[in-house]
């Protein structure tokens, strides 16, 4: 029996040393150390040996089981490296390569510019008005009549506003104001929202001028507000839009719905108030319109101004991003060349 476990381990040995895949190994495993394999029979037939011969021959199997065990399970490494690396050869990619052109979509500039007022604004307790409030086609009613304008008002004129033919005194809005009247007529106060949104001017095209641009427009109306409460709001807009501290100034002018009306100038960003071509030598930029919410305009949505106080601005979103970013025409913003949109 000794010599038999010799000669399977001979064996085994020389189709070790003919094997060359994983599955080789495999197979020799099955066939030397499996249960119904040539190990496992000589170990069946122990029990007609003596006790004596039992341990001898025992044991004798066992190493040779051992021994077999780590010369397949060595060969085994041997091969899984060399299978694994072959595998890596086949699949390797050249990273260097050109890869696919594949062009990315962006924010247009104008409305990231509204994206991050809103959220200003919303940060400083301001919600904004349900879209339908704000239609783009108005009516002269709402875009003027209970803004407070008077009826022959030089603003009405055909110059500034598009008419439609759709129907008498149906127009496209002139200004994002109008919403404050849609907000007042279904909220009572306290009312401390914004309305961003398109407006459209029979203007003729230039680089400072569109005839469609985009504003955004504010509204709080509640008890006690003073026009401190409006510098103080307009104040921390301008600090946290253009980053630091930059000095405004409150310029008295006028509006037909707000009184007092104020228009709103920051320091000019290119020469920091030096004067220079973009600010026309003056040092400062007008950036915004606002003023207390005229009292007619309580009246004419149902609000005491005896009880009620509020104040409003309107800004140009145009006008604000060309600011912030230094570009010197407004029509770069409506020609979709990529060149210009792929810098923001
Ligand atoms: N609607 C004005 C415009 O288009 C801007 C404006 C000024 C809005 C004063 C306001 C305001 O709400 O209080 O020029």
């Amino acid at each position: 029996m000794k010599e038999k476990l010799e000669q399977i381990l001979k064996n085994a040995k020389d189709e070790l040393a003919n094997a060359n895949s994983l599955q080789d190994l495999d197979d020799i495993r099955l066939k030397y150390l499996s249960r119904k394999g040539e190990l496992n029979s000589i170990k069946k037939n122990l029990k007609d040996l003596s006790d004596e011969d039992k341990r001898i021959v025992g044991s004798l199997a066992n190493n040779v089981y051992n021994e077999l065990d780590e010369l397949i399970n060595s060969k085994n490494d041997e091969f899984y490296k060399i299978e694994l690396n072959k595998k890596l050869e086949n699949e390797k990619i050249d990273i260097t390569l050109p890869s696919d052109f594949r062009p990315q979509g962006k924010v247009h500039p104008l409305t990231q510019t509204v994206n991050e007022i809103v959220e200003i604004f919303q940060g400083l307790g301001f919600s904004v008005m349900p879209s339908e409030y704000s239609p783009e086609v108005e009516t002269e009613y709402i875009n003027f009549d209970m803004l407070n304008f008077p009826p022959n008002h030089p603003a009405k004129d055909m110059q500034d506003t598009f008419y439609t033919k759709t129907a008498p005194n149906v127009i496209l809005r002139s200004q994002t104001s109008g919403a404050q009247i849609r907000q007042m007529l279904n909220h009572k106060p306290p009312v401390r929202v914004i309305s961003p949104g398109r407006v459209y001017r029979c203007e003729s095209v230039s680089a400072r001028k569109n005839n469609l641009f985009h504003q955004i427009e504010g509204l709080l109306v509640d008890k006690d507000i003073t026009f401190a409460d409006l510098k103080g709001i307009l104040n921390e807009f301008v600090r946290i839009y253009f980053g630091s501290a930059r000095p405004t100034r409150f310029r008295a002018s006028y509006f037909p719905f707000t009184e007092p009306s104020a228009e709103v100038d920051v320091q000019c960003i290119m020469c920091q108030g030096r004067g220079c071509r973009t600010c026309s030598g003056t040092g400062w930029l007008e950036v915004l319109g606002a003023g207390m919410v005229h009292a007619n305009v309580l009246r004419n949505v149902g609000i005491d101004p005896e009880v009620y106080s509020g104040f409003a601005f309107g800004m140009g979103v145009e006008r604000l991003t060309m600011l912030k970013y230094a570009i010197n025409d407004i029509r770069l913003f409506f020609n979709n060349d990529t060149r210009f949109l792929k810098q923001f």
